[in-house]
């Protein structure tokens, strides 16, 4: 069988996998969660977390792929009969986030085109309308979210089918330190605006209220918010970590990846939340697409002509995140197709027919969540109808993109990566990833602290954030 490639170097391998994980989620997502869930204190139970839970689930997932070199499908069913399905789950969630996380994706390009338009003084600009009217006019215009919905996936799919070390790698690479240092100018001006220490204060204050008040809610949405920020239970890293050499250091591997995108969070919020708070934006405005598309415009819009020069750099470098991680969740489905092409002797592999059917799939998909503004346009939404005599509508019925971050986010990934520990607790044993983690002479030093969180802790921590999730969605 022909051999099966993967990434060239481990600097392109790290770039890939923080790649992946570094995006929206990290926008848009912890800094605000961060401050709400108590500043510092928040940080802490999320590290705590993400020590005991996601960097174990993300060395097994790393392990898993590298030990078998297959995709998420079939690295399951190569390691156990038992648990075979639980790989089925990783396309379908991957390709469930693609879709509503590329309508995302269009509406920022729709944005860096904005604020091009504004400082060149065109009639495609904001026109001196404030961000919730530009805002308002964007998502109210099915069509034209539809079209840049479908330019964000193209591009996605053009990285894809590229190849890993001609697309992915090489993308994330150079786009990955591009990212960071776009950063650092907007830091830098979010930070010396009138006003930006409270953005700061708000972000970092330890505050232990929270905490006493409502610990399974911060529990749930620290944990919400792990999962989908590290990329896990979708299969990425499984299907990166088949790419990777027996001699890189997977332990370490999935702590740099962890602390990467912790530092990357961090970071975002000292761009993001000080600029909102110079701008007095309300604590509504401070999350999700709001603070993207309607708090940060007003900010780049009232700076003058500079201010679009910031705005298409911020923009700019959202979009590059983002990217980063769509092909990482479309790589997923088109590594499996493509090893049963291999499997089946296919001379003539190529990945653009996989990548074209699986982009026409989720952008399907897509085009519904644009076309249905991001929940203004009230396109009709599975299940509303089913509650319809019931006192009260459970929210992920309000709209698709909540109704697909429900299915993907709220419920696939805890449910998966449960599974995945008990799988590798009980059944594969903890000592199979500690195997692969000892290739080529490395030392798997953390074992017994691994082995534990991932036969008792990681399970039963994993199993309380999946009821919390349930009980919130159906409260
Ligand atoms: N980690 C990405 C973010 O924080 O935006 C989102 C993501 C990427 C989720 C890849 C799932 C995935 F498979």
């Amino acid at each position: 069988m022909e051999e099966r490639k993967g990434f060239r170097s481990y600097f392109g391998f790290l770039m890939a996998a923080v790649g992946s994980a570094v995006g929206l989620g990290n926008i848009w997502g912890f800094p605000f969660k961060m401050g709400k869930g108590g500043g510092f204190a928040f940080l802490l139970i999320y590290l705590v977390l993400a020590a005991v839970c996601g960097a174990v689930v993300m060395l097994g997932e790393l392990a898993l792929g590298r030990k078998t070199g297959q995709n998420a499908v079939t690295a399951y069913r190569a390691v156990s009969s038992r648990f075979g399905w639980v790989g089925a789950l990783a396309p379908v969630t991957a390709m469930l986030i693609l879709s509503f996380y590329s309508a995302l994706g269009g509406y920022c390009i729709r944005y860096l085109v904005l604020n091009v338009g504004c400082l060149f003084g065109t009639e495609w600009g904001a026109n001196g309308l404030s961000g919730a009217t530009v805002f308002a006019e964007a998502t109210a215009d099915g069509g034209m979210a539809v079209v840049y919905g479908m330019i964000f996936m193209a591009l996605t799919a053009v990285i894809v089918a590229l190849g890993v070390r001609g697309g992915i790698e090489r993308f994330c690479s150079v786009g990955m330190p591009l990212l960071m240092a776009m950063l650092a100018v907007i830091i830098l001006r979010a930070c010396t605006l009138p006003g930006a220490a409270a953005g700061l204060r708000f972000m970092f204050v330890p505050d232990f209220t929270p905490l006493r008040e409502d610990f399974m809610g911060v529990l749930r949405t620290a944990g919400g918010q792990m999962f989908f920020s590290l990329s896990l239970a979708a299969g990425v890293m499984i299907t990166y970590g088949s790419y990777t050499e027996k001699k890189q250091h997977l332990a370490r591997s999935a702590v740099t990846i962890v602390l990467c995108d912790t530092a990357v969070g961090l970071l975002a919020g000292m761009a993001v939340l000080p600029a909102a708070f110079a701008l007095g934006a309300p604590e509504s405005a401070m999350q999700g697409p709001a603070l993207l598309f309607i708090t940060l415009q007003d900010v780049f819009s009232g700076m003058g002509q500079m201010g679009f020069v910031f705005g298409i750099i911020f923009y700019g470098l959202v979009i590059l995140a983002a990217l980063a991680s769509s092909v990482s969740m479309l790589e997923v489905p088109v590594a499996y197709w493509t090893d049963r092409q291999r499997q089946k002797g296919d001379k003539k592999r190529r990945r653009w027919p996989a990548v074209l059917c699986l982009t026409v799939l989720s952008g399907a998909l897509c085009a519904i969540t644009c076309a249905d503004g991001l929940g203004g346009n009230g396109v009709w939404v599975p299940f509303q109808r089913f509650f319809a005599g019931a006192e009260k509508i459970p929210a992920f019925c309000d709209c698709w993109l909540d109704f697909l971050d429900m299915l993907s986010e709220g419920l696939l990934m805890p449910l998966g990566a449960l599974l995945t520990c008990v799988m590798i607790g009980w059944v594969i044993k903890p000592e199979t990833i500690r195997a692969e983690v000892e290739q080529e002479d490395n030392r798997f030093k953390t074992y017994r602290f691994y082995r534990i969180c991932v036969r008792y802790i990681a399970p039963a921590v994993i199993a309380l954030i999946l009821w919390g999730q349930i009980r919130a969605f159906f409260g």
